[in-house]
């Protein structure tokens, strides 16, 4: 074993952590190296442990009720990562995108090791304070260094943290066989990636080049928030699903003077070249569908015909009367979720139909308009190169690239378009049925989340129960882009996965 990548487990802190009057004690291994070379500074672990585990008298049944221990305890793995951006390591504490603990917080209070690793992003290297959903709201501030961080750097530092946490089996506290990735949207994306590509040999050079240890990476469960991903298919789901929709409103986020986060909104109309562009995607996304071989419970196709109606649409649909189904059961969005969608409440739809109790149709299209597009065409693999998911696929050498024919078809700018290998390695669907895919998948996306189109993590969440895999899948009512908000959910599904 390489000296520099063993775990020393006499270098911590014993810190304490409060948030809205609750304290967590911990031991805190803060800025672990977890590969041999790393390209930026970033790449750098922080693993908290309930101080108690150090303890056998002190066990406090409140702050442990699923009764791990030092060597039981799952591996809670969150991360920062938010519009491709880099993502610092976590330390207990507030989110400051949701208000209250985050989520390293509420998993050391309930017993968990945390193990947060700094992820390289599509920003490490360059001056930058954009903010997105899930994300840190740290800025970085290296300009002039080199775009160390882009695809795909961010799941290669993912899966060294996880074989360095293998490669100290024992030695770090925790069950390595019991790793539990967690994150939102593009951090999302980044869990469903870990989670689908386990131990697959097409990361290998790149985990060479920073020095990783020489273990497996494949992980217990990943939880996914809202997961930004499938992007080369992102844009013509997308248009399946809001082409009718043609007028835009999203909102961006910046820092106020005070340093705190606020919010504004922009909206506008589609050109008429984008109305064209949006049936042309729209028009390509049945074919994409009918290649996967989709089933549902019974076995029966999930396809689309020509003007995307069908057994894949209905299945869809199917999740979202569920979920209103599921509120108007529980009205747990309206009563725990401050984050709900204003006006999504179950009972004041329109496009529902609400029979005895019971949400017995939806209207389709009366849906989608109430939660409305929030993306120009093509949603993401903008033409003009200004979209995350662009830079995401560009280098030192091109800053940003293209990721799909279309747009490269349509660029308005002089472009080029990235390799379909590189394009691969940030696909967790592109893995499932060919790598050593997790076992456990609990996978959120808001029911008014319009940040991506629902039929991308419905296809995620089928191909892997179709593939065999244990699938946890829903859209909580009412809910925009967003995660972690039902973290004591969370945590009872890990629980039960555990025991
Ligand atoms: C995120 C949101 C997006 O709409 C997107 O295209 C990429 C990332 C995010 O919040 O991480």
């Amino acid at each position: 074993m390489s000296d520099k990548l063993r775990f020393d487990a006499s270098k911590f802190e014993v810190k304490t952590y409060e948030v809205d009057g609750r304290r967590i004690t911990c031991r805190a291994f803060e800025g672990v190296e977890y590969c041999e070379n790393p390209a930026d500074g970033i790449q750098k672990m922080n693993i908290y442990v309930p101080e108690q585990y150090y303890h056998e008298d002190g066990k406090n049944p409140e702050q442990n009720p699923a009764g791990y221990d030092l060597q039981s305890a799952p591996i809670f793995m969150p991360n920062t990562v938010g519009g491709y951006m880099q993502g610092p390591a976590m330390t207990p504490g507030i989110d400051h995108m949701n208000g209250g603990a985050n989520s390293a917080f509420e998993a050391l209070c309930h017993g968990y090791v945390v193990a947060c690793a700094g992820i390289r992003g599509r920003n490490t290297g360059m001056n930058s304070s954009e903010v997105f959903v899930g994300g840190s709201i740290e800025d970085v501030q290296s300009a002039g260094g080199k775009l160390v961080g882009r695809a795909p750097a961010l799941i290669v530092d993912m899966k060294a943290a996880i074989r360095y946490l293998r490669h100290n089996a024992g030695l770090v506290p925790g069950n390595v066989e019991r790793i539990v990735t967690n994150g939102t949207s593009a951090g999302g994306a980044l869990s469903a990636m870990t989670g689908a590509t386990g131990n697959s040999a097409d990361y290998a050079p790149y985990l060479q080049e920073i020095g990783a240890a020489d273990e497996r990476d494949d992980i217990f469960a990943a939880s996914c928030y809202c997961p930004i991903h499938n992007l080369e298919n992102a844009d013509t789901a997308y248009e399946w699903l809001f082409n009718k929709e043609t007028t835009w409103t999203r909102m961006h986020m910046r820092r106020a003077e005070n340093g705190s986060m606020e919010r504004f909104e922009e909206t506008g109309a589609l050109p008429a070249s984008q109305i064209a562009l949006s049936k042309e995607l729209k028009d390509a996304f049945p074919a994409y569908v009918n290649s996967l071989g989709l089933k549902d419970e019974n076995e029966n196709a999930l396809t689309l015909d020509a003007e995307g109606n069908g057994s894949f649409k209905e299945y869809v649909k199917a999740f979202v009367i569920a979920a209103a189904q599921k509120e108007l059961d529980t009205h747990w969005s309206i009563n725990s979720c401050p984050k709900m969608v204003p006006g999504s409440s179950v009972e004041e739809q329109a496009y529902l139909t609400i029979e005895d109790g019971k949400v017995t149709d939806l209207d389709w299209d009366g849906y989608v308009h109430a939660i409305t597009r929030m993306k120009t065409v093509p949603a993401f693999d903008d033409l003009a190169l200004m979209s995350p998911e662009c830079e995401e696929f560009g280098d030192d050498e091109v800053y940003a690239r293209h990721f799909t024919a279309a747009a490269q078809k349509h660029s308005a700018v002089p472009s080029e378009i990235a390799d379909d290998a590189k394009i691969k390695l940030l696909n967790p669907v592109r893995y499932i049925g060919s790598a050593d895919s997790a076992p456990h998948w609990r996978i959120r996306h808001g029911a008014y989340d319009r940040d991506t189109a629902i039929a991308i993590p419905t296809i995620l969440a089928t191909l892997l129960k179709n593939n065999g895999y244990d699938v946890d899948f829903a859209l909580p009512w009412g809910l925009p882009h967003s995660g972690d908000y039902d973290l004591d959910q969370l945590f009872a599904w890990i629980d039960g996965l555990c025991k």
